[in-house]
């Protein structure tokens, strides 16, 4: 089986002001410490982007957009380019995150062409999938969630440039979390897709995202082509994220 390095990333979502970056910086450090086996990325807000970035410098925890347009300028007021988080520093931007398709109505081909505008700009794109509550209860999980990794990856993903989030709907924000035979059958499926398609398709990255926390880390982390996690609430604190970095260790 070929080796991917675990990947971490936290992100913010709607969270952070200057004084967050206090907790950014406690991160580096003790990554810069520790040395964790897991690439360490965070994705504030978008008005801390460039300034977190500047924090980080040199430092083992990688910044990330929340989103991107695709296109890489012009009229579109209010949003920001995946040049424009590269220029301000990032490395990552996470794309068709559940509640930019449910609260910006994205389908899988706006995310798609998202995750090329990050390829366009030399960013490694994190494509979010996952069912809602109502489809996982319709049995449909698997058909959904292959049709948006079939649909939502640009055909010139890598394993470099791309890693997949499975974030079920129902698991995010809500303390609950599928058991690790649903997230073992999810990831399996994940990888089977990944690797009909892609030459380099056992190489990619698959995340796990929903309510992972200090207590339920080790046991999600262990799950077979769990490759890391993307976490929400707690990675806005070192005391919760840290843990769960070392989960993966
Ligand atoms: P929570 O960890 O807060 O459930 O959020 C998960 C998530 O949506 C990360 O992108």
């Amino acid at each position: 089986m070929a080796a991917r390095q675990p990947l971490i990333v936290g992100n913010w979502k709607m969270n952070g002001l200057q004084a967050s970056l206090a907790e950014a910086k406690a991160l580096a450090e003790k990554a810069a410490a520790q040395k964790p086996v897991a690439e360490l990325g965070l994705c504030p807000p978008a008005t801390l982007v460039a300034v977190m970035a500047a924090t980080l410098k040199g430092s083992p925890v990688g910044v990330g957009g929340q989103d991107c347009h695709a296109k890489a300028s012009g009229a579109h007021t209010g949003d920001i380019s995946a040049e424009m988080l590269k220029d301000a520093g990032a490395t990552y931007v996470i794309v068709g995150h559940s509640e930019r398709r449910a609260d910006h109505g994205e389908s899988d081909e706006i995310v798609r062409a998202k995750g090329q505008a990050a390829h366009r700009a030399g960013l490694v794109a994190i494509v979010c999938v996952g069912e809602t509550l109502a489809q996982r209860d319709a049995g449909e999980t698997l058909k959904v969630v292959s049709g948006q990794v079939r649909a939502s990856l640009p055909d010139d993903a890598t394993a470099a440039n791309t890693v997949v989030a499975y974030e079920p709907v129902w698991a995010i924000g809500t303390g609950r979390t599928p058991t690790v035979e649903q997230v073992a059958e999810v990831h399996a499926a994940i990888r089977q897709d990944l690797m009909a398609r892609f030459d380099d398709g056992a190489n990619f990255r698959i995340l796990y995202g929903g309510s992972v926390k200090p207590d339920n880390a080790k046991q999600l982390m262990a799950v077979a082509d769990v490759d890391g996690a993307l976490v929400g609430g707690a990675s806005l604190k070192v005391s919760d994220f840290w843990p769960i970095i070392e989960a993966k260790n």
